[in-house]
């Protein structure tokens, strides 16, 4: 009898824990004072409550786009045909899942020309890992495949190459995947990018999707405007006060922020104005340009016909 669900099994060893590592809240706490300290709260700060996330990219008008209104989403799963054969015999690996319905879509596209498929989930918050788990059980519905999968409950600046072998992996090669604008979340900019370079060898591959910077004042009005991110971005705050809240166009960066106008920590050495929140979006010419000293180069690129969002796969060429 043929299956009807794809089999998803641990790649670490048989029978075994789909999910490896931990973050604990004292090391993100830890992590945290640092940050008020320096007057900047890191991306990782944001998802430690994933109910949160999810309300947010659920509510009408959110700046990263429903289903049906040239969002990520839309363009990965149009194009998934396109770039299907560029993720074939790569082991996928997922840098932040998040609400996972995009990285769902690229686990079909690779299930899609092969019926062995190995996906590692990385995400700070274990909630996701294990929702994605549970997604590619239930929706990838195909006859006689397997899905060899690990979840790593790790930070990103936590990682290296070695993270990424596991005593049954087979595919020689990664392609790590990083939706949903991730990339934009970082200050500065290139310690994601070389993050990318410290996980990678030459060969693996590089999957990205972002939003551009077109028509950035009215996306700067949907991030403003979503009451769901005070509570998203303030969520470590004991009482926070949404009248200290304040967004900002950073033109020149092209950059959304918000910042909290008051002390987060009654102490000295902590800022009287913090920046909770930030979010870059990007020319497609000029981010492959910034990642090329990692030794990315682009070797396919998807926008969307309004020139919203953009979705990009480069390979490590050095
Ligand atoms: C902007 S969300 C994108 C989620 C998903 N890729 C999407 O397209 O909807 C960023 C994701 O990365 C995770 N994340 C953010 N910073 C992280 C870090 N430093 N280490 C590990 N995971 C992180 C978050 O928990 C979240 O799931």
């Amino acid at each position: 009898m043929k299956n009807s669900l794809p089999l998803l099994l641990d790649l670490e060893r048989p029978r075994g824990n789909l999910i490896s590592g931990q973050v604990h809240k004292k090391e993100l706490d830890k992590l945290l004072l640092k940050e008020l300290r320096s007057g900047v709260v890191g991306e990782e700060q944001w998802y430690r409550n994933d109910v949160l996330w999810h309300r947010l990219k659920s509510a009408p008008g959110n700046p990263y786009g429903n289903s049906g209104c040239d969002s990520e989403y839309d363009l990965v799963k149009r194009s998934s045909d396109k770039f299907s054969k560029l993720i074939r015999n790569y082991t996928q690996v997922f840098l932040g899942v998040g609400t996972g319905e995009s990285e769902l879509e690229v686990v079909k596209a690779g299930l899609s020309t092969e019926s062995y498929l190995e996906v590692i989930a990385v995400d700070v918050n274990r909630e996701f890992i294990s929702d994605f788990a549970k997604m590619i059980r239930r929706k990838v519905i195909l006859d006689d495949c397997v899905v060899m999968f690990k979840g790593l409950n790790s930070l990103f600046q936590s990682l290296n190459e070695k993270s990424f072998q596991f005593c049954n992996k087979k595919n020689a090669r990664n392609i790590f995947i990083c939706f949903g604008n991730t990339v934009g979340n970082y200050v500065p900019q290139h310690l994601i990018f070389s993050i990318f370079e410290k996980i990678s060898n030459r060969g693996d591959r590089l999957f990205l999707g972002f939003q551009l910077n077109n028509n950035i004042e009215k996306i700067y009005k949907k991030y403003s405007d979503c009451a769901l991110f005070f509570p998203f971005m303030t969520n470590f705050i004991s009482k926070p006060d949404s009248s200290k809240v304040r967004w900002n166009l950073n033109k020149e960066l092209t950059q959304i922020e918000a910042y909290y106008e008051k002390r987060i920590r009654r102490s000295r050495g902590f800022p009287k104005r913090t920046q909770l929140f930030r979010s870059r979006k990007y020319d497609s010419a000029k981010i492959s340009k910034e990642l090329e000293p990692f030794g990315f180069k682009k070797i396919w690129e998807k926008i969307d016909d309004q020139e919203i969002a953009c979705i990009q796969i480069y390979e490590r060429k050095s």
